[in-house]
C-alpha cells in the first residue's frame, strides 16, 4: 500500500512534467500522457510510432470530469450506468470549449472516453487535474500489454515509469460503441456485444459492421506477434505452437491453454499473454483450435483474425 502511494506519486510527477509513463488498466496497459497538454500528447504518437490520423482515447475519473470535455446524451448514461467504470469506450461530441488538445481527435470534434476501472489508476486519475490520453502501451500493429514487463518490452528506457498495477484482468481492449448517431459497436472488446446491444430498444441498431473498417486503428494487421497464424486447427505441425482452450487428455510441449475448461472469460485474459510467450520461444508459427463465436469468444476471434492476416501495407 505504501509502496503504491509513493508510485502514483512519482507517476504525478511525470505527468505533471508533460511525460508519457504506462498506466495498468483492467483490459491492457495504456501508455499515458496529460489530455490538455500539446506536448505531451505528441510525445506518445512519436513513442508508438503511430500515424497522427489515429486518435486517442481519453480515461477520465467522473462523469464530472467528462462534462467538461464532451456532450453527453440518453444512451451514454444508460451505458455509462450499467458498464462503468469498466472495459467500454465511447464515441462522443467534444464540447467547443473543451481543453482536450488537438493531437488527441486528429482535429475532429469527436473524441474517444472511458473511464477505466483499475484501482490504481482510478487513484491517480482522481488526483489529477487533467484527463490521461492513453493508448494500449504496445508499438504500433504489435500485441497489447498486459502487464508491467511487456510494457518495458515494448518500450525499454524509452519511458520513464511504469506504474504496476499487476496482469489486466480483462485482458483485450474495451468495446468501443459509437454513440453519435445511431449507437454502434466500432471495436469488439472487453464487453460482449450482446449484452451492450441489449440497452437499445431495437436491437437491429447497433449492428456491428464486421467489414467496413470504422475505427482508424482497426486495420486489417494488428495484434501481431509477427509470425504466421493458422484458425480452426484440429491437428497442428509438430513444430507448431498450438492453442487451446479446452483440456486435452494428453500433454506436448507445444500446446498453450488459454484456459482448459472453455472458459471464454479466462481465454480473454490469457489471450495476449500466451501470443508473447510463444513468440519468445521461439515458435515459427501458431495453430489455434476452433474458438466458439459466442460472448467474448467473438473478441477473441476478432483479434485472432487480425493477428493472422499477412503482414502488409495498410
Ligand atoms: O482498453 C482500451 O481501450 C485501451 C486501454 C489502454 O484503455 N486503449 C486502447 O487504445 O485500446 P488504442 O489507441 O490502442 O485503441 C483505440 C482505438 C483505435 O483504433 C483508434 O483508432 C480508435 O480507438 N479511436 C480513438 N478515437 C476515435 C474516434 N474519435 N473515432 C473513432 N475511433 C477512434
Ligand atoms: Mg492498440
Amino acid at each position: 500500500m505504501k509502496n503504491n502511494l509513493s508510485n502514483i506519486k512519482k507517476a504525478i510527477n511525470y505527468l505533471n512534467n508533460n511525460e508519457c509513463i504506462g498506466i495498468p488498466t483492467e483490459t491492457v496497459y495504456g501508455l499515458a500522457a496529460n489530455a490538455y497538454s500539446d506536448k505531451a500528447t505528441l510525445k506518445i504518437f512519436n513513442l508508438k510510432k503511430r500515424p497522427k490520423k489515429n486518435p486517442l482515447i481519453v480515461h477520465y475519473y467522473s462523469l464530472d470530469d467528462l462534462k467538461k470535455d464532451c456532450l453527453i446524451d440518453f444512451n451514454f448514461l444508460k451505458l455509462y450506468k450499467k458498464f462503468c467504470p469498466g472495459p467500454i469506450s465511447f464515441i462522443l461530441k467534444l464540447k467547443r470549449n473543451s481543453y482536450i488538445s488537438k493531437n488527441v481527435t486528429n482535429n475532429n470534434k469527436m473524441i474517444a472516453v472511458r473511464f477505466p476501472s483499475h484501482k490504481l489508476t482510478r487513484n491517480l486519475l482522481k488526483v489529477l487535474k487533467y484527463p490521461l490520453a492513453a493508448p494500449s502501451a504496445n508499438l504500433s500493429k504489435q500485441i497489447s500489454p498486459v502487464s508491467k514487463s511487456d510494457v518495458v518490452e515494448e518500450f525499454g528506457k524509452k519511458i520513464k515509469f511504469v506504474l504496476d498495477g499487476g496482469q489486466s484482468k480483462v485482458g483485450v481492449e474495451s468495446t468501443i460503441v459509437n454513440l453519435i448517431g445511431k449507437p454502434k459497436i466500432l471495436r469488439l472488446g472487453g464487453i460482449e456485444r450482446k449484452s451492450i446491444e441489449k440497452f437499445f430498444i431495437n436491437k437491429n441498431k447497433t449492428k456491428y459492421k464486421k467489414k467496413k473498417i470504422v475505427v482508424p486503428g482497426q486495420g486489417k494487421v494488428h495484434y501481431s506477434p509477427g509470425i504466421p497464424i493458422r484458425l480452426n486447427v484440429k491437428y497442428p505441425k509438430n513444430n507448431e505452437a498450438y492453442i487451446l482452450i479446452k483440456e486435452r487428455k494428453f500433454s506436448e510441449d507445444n500446446f498453450y491453454y488459454l484456459s482448459k475448461k472453455k472458459n471464454l472469460k479466462e481465454a480473454a485474459k490469457n489471450l495476449y499473454k500466451t501470443l508473447r510467450i510463444i513468440k519468445k520461444n521461439k515458435f515459427k508459427s501458431i495453430a489455434v483450435e476452433k474458438i466458439p463465436n459466442l460472448g467474448l469468444g467473438e473478441t477473441i476471434n476478432d483479434r485472432l483474425i487480425r493477428a493472422s492476416k499477412k503482414l502488409c501495407k495498410i
